[in-house]
């Protein structure tokens, strides 16, 4: 009896997006009232002009994005500049050893049992033990934050009753209005206290910019970088050889974690609004129209990525648009490379032969922004 190929993403339709990429680029769709852009070329203009594509103004029915990642310049400036003070790639390295040792323990729980599931054991405990580190949350806290940052972020599917989700949202409020006043009296050697002192042209974040900002860590941090490692996983199951190859040559992680990126973005697009009537790739947009970057589609674009269907851990260049492009690109890409390139170098040093559960099924994850995968089940020998 022949096997149905696993795909797990097979309900992306990439033989859509390369069909739209030559005949309808700029695309509108009535269901959401705006223009969904396939190429690279249009996709990257629409997020290199913030000042007709505004990221602050919303329309009805709309979340507002936290913190600056919601807003325009001058307030985007501002806010990024801040942040950036003490949210650099410096700091960020020097989180090393920590996410080591977080990696070591979460392997260390499912080391004897020889399975996993690494959605639920590694990929979304790595990043939020990170996160909870960045903002000073003490150990016996941070179940508790785990709980709300997963309520918060309607992170892997919790379905969490709007009652219940407001509830949590406050709980975080109170908790780190104390943790910024005890940090205020006592400043630590975290990322909030800094957080707090850091200054451009005398200016410093207010307490409700602060807490916006903590808001901002979790809802671009966690969920993103969770399914970054997840699909890392996928891959290594799709391409057996590409994870034998990585077991040789870790030197050549940073590479495929560029790749995984841009074949499996966690983060599919981004949205803007027309601040004017202007014109994209001869289409008429008007003011107030949304103008949704699909981030896949460009990077499978042949134009910027020759032979793109094929997964190549050497790509080189390879500038994916899955961490955006522009004033609002990622501020925290470099964290999420480096958990990805500690974590998935160690996983596959302690891991052999790991082998997919195929007895039960893979789950992605619906949502048109990500793409990731609900579960992953795997058995391993651990060494
Ligand atoms: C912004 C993707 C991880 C913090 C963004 C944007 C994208 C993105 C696409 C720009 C959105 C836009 O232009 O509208 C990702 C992906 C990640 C990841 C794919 C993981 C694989 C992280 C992490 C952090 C973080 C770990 C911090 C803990 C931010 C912040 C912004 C941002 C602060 C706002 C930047 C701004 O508006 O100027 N991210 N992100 N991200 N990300 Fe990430």
């Amino acid at each position: 009896m022949s096997e149905t190929p696993y795909r797990p993403f097979a309900h992306v339709p990439l033989a859509v997006f390369r069909q739209m990429r030559q005949q309808d680029p700029v695309h509108f769709d009535p269901r959401m009232h705006g223009w969904a852009v396939f190429r690279y070329d249009d996709a990257q203009y629409v997020l290199s002009h913030p000042q007709l594509f505004s990221s602050e103004a919303i329309l009805p029915g709309q979340p507002h994005l936290p913190s600056f990642l919601g807003m325009d310049d001058p307030r985007h400036r501002k806010l990024r500049n801040i942040v950036s003070q003490v949210f650099t790639p410096r700091m960020i390295e020097q989180l090393t050893p920590q996410i080591t040792a977080v990696v070591h323990q979460l392997l260390d729980q499912v080391a004897p049992q020889g399975h996993m599931d690494v959605i639920r054991d590694f990929a979304y405990p790595l990043p939020i033990t990170i996160i909870a580190g960045l903002l000073g949350v003490p150990a016996e806290d941070q179940d508790t934050f785990r709980s709300w940052s997963d309520s918060l972020t309607a992170a892997n599917g919790t379905n969490d009753t709007p009652e219940a989700r407001a509830t949590n949202a406050q709980s975080f409020q109170d908790y780190f209005l104390q943790k910024l006043s005890e940090r205020r009296r006592q400043p630590q050697q975290d990322l909030m206290s800094r957080l707090i002192n850091a200054e451009v042209d005398g200016e410093k974040l207010s307490d409700e910019e602060l807490l916006e900002f903590c808001r901002l860590l979790l809802i671009a941090g966690y969920e993103t970088t969770a399914n970054l490692l997840g699909n890392a996983f996928v891959c290594f199951d799709q391409y057996p050889e590409v994870a034998e190859k990585l077991r040789q040559h870790p030197e050549f992680m940073p590479g495929a974690v560029e790749e995984i990126l841009r074949c499996f973005p966690s983060v599919a697009g981004d949205t803007r609004v027309a601040l004017e009537d202007t014109t994209l790739g001869g289409k008429q947009i008007q003011k107030h129209q949304v103008v949704s970057v699909v981030a896949t589609s460009a990077n499978y674009d042949e134009s910027q990525f020759p032979d793109p269907e094929r997964f190549d851990i050497h790509r080189d260049p390879n500038r994916h648009l899955t961490f955006g492009y522009g004033v609002h690109f990622c501020l925290g890409a470099p964290l999420a490379r480096l958990e990805a390139r500690i974590g998935l170098t160690i996983a596959l040093r302690r891991l052999q032969n790991i082998q997919r559960d195929p007895g039960q099924p893979i789950e992605p994850v619906q949502s048109p922004f990500i793409i990731g995968v609900r579960n992953f089940p795997i058995t391993f020998t651990a060494t």
